[in-house]
């Protein structure tokens, strides 16, 4: 599908929970996250009637992101229901990594293809500060079960505060190279104010080329993460919401006041 600004749109992300495990300074509340009702989250029958049409339109890559889309019980069997749907040519997940060693086997049987695992730091301590209680153990077991998952390639996000040449980013680039895992720099982005920058070796921040729309757990597309625009997929429907949101999405991104990354998945 093509938007009003001749961009093709072939990409859909989508967060099934607002919800993590993990508490990131740059992406968290301290105190976490206002728990949405149970019915105000899309049901996994409604994220596929909608997957579906949305693949009838042209999109043939789709992401599964949250918050942390392992703790949303059952994502397994959704992946499994998404992985059916003719026409998808990539299907993904981003996440934290720590839950891997419980989900990777079951997440690539299901039909997942390949995973983003985030990671700032290889730093115990850092990590835990940054996290704010994470383990990096569990994360260094989560990434062991992924590859003998053969969820492949690995893929390693990695948001820095300036350089890819900062100290916790050196880390990972290291353990990276050894791991044989490919690291994508992300800058750390401000919605508020709207800083965001070009992810260095990857897609991102770079509006004439963008390629994607994105799904809330509550049922909201967002043609742009740095955007105010959303369009309820409840009220509206599928296709209606899907065409209106190609005719509405912003030729550039300016500024986000209504939401955090927590629950778009970045
Ligand atoms: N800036 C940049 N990326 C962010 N993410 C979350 N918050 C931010 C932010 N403020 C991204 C990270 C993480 C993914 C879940 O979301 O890349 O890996
Ligand atoms: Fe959780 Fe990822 Fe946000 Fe960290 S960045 S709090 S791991 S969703």
């Amino acid at each position: 599908m093509i938007d009003c600004n001749g961009r093709t749109i072939n990409y859909l992300r989508i967060s099934v929970t607002d919800r993590c495990n993990l508490r990131c300074t740059y992406c968290m509340p301290k105190d976490g996250v206002k728990l949405l009702e149970h019915s105000q989250i899309l049901s996994f029958d409604e994220i596929v009637n909608f997957t579906k049409i949305a693949v009838a339109k042209g999109i043939d890559k789709v992401r599964v992101t949250g918050g942390e889309p392992l703790v949303r019980r059952g994502v397994t069997a959704l992946i499994s229901e998404l992985s059916a749907i003719d026409g998808i040519k990539d299907l993904s997940m981003t996440t934290n990594g720590t839950l891997l060693e419980e989900f990777a086997q079951e997440l690539k049987d299901a039909g997942l293809m390949r995973i983003n695992i985030s990671l700032d730091t290889t730093d115990p301590q850092r990590y835990r500060s940054i996290t704010r209680g994470g383990n990096i153990e569990d994360l260094f077991r989560g990434i062991k079960a992924a590859k003998e998952a053969g969820l492949s390639p690995l893929k390693i996000n990695c948001v820095i505060d300036s350089s890819s040449k900062e100290e916790d980013a050196l880390l990972v680039a290291e353990y990276a190279r050894r791991e044989g895992l490919i690291v994508r720099f992300i800058p750390k982005m401000d919605l508020e104010s709207g800083v965001f920058g070009v992810v260095e070796g990857g897609g991102g921040g770079d509006c004439a080329n963008c390629n994607r729309l994105r799904l809330t757990p509550t049922g909201k597309l967002r043609p742009c993460l740095f955007s105010d625009i959303e369009i309820d997929i409840r009220k509206e429907g599928a296709l209606a919401a899907i065409e209106k949101a190609l005719k509405i999405k912003p030729i550039k991104g300016l500024c986000n006041h209504n939401g955090d990354f927590y629950n778009i998945g970045g």
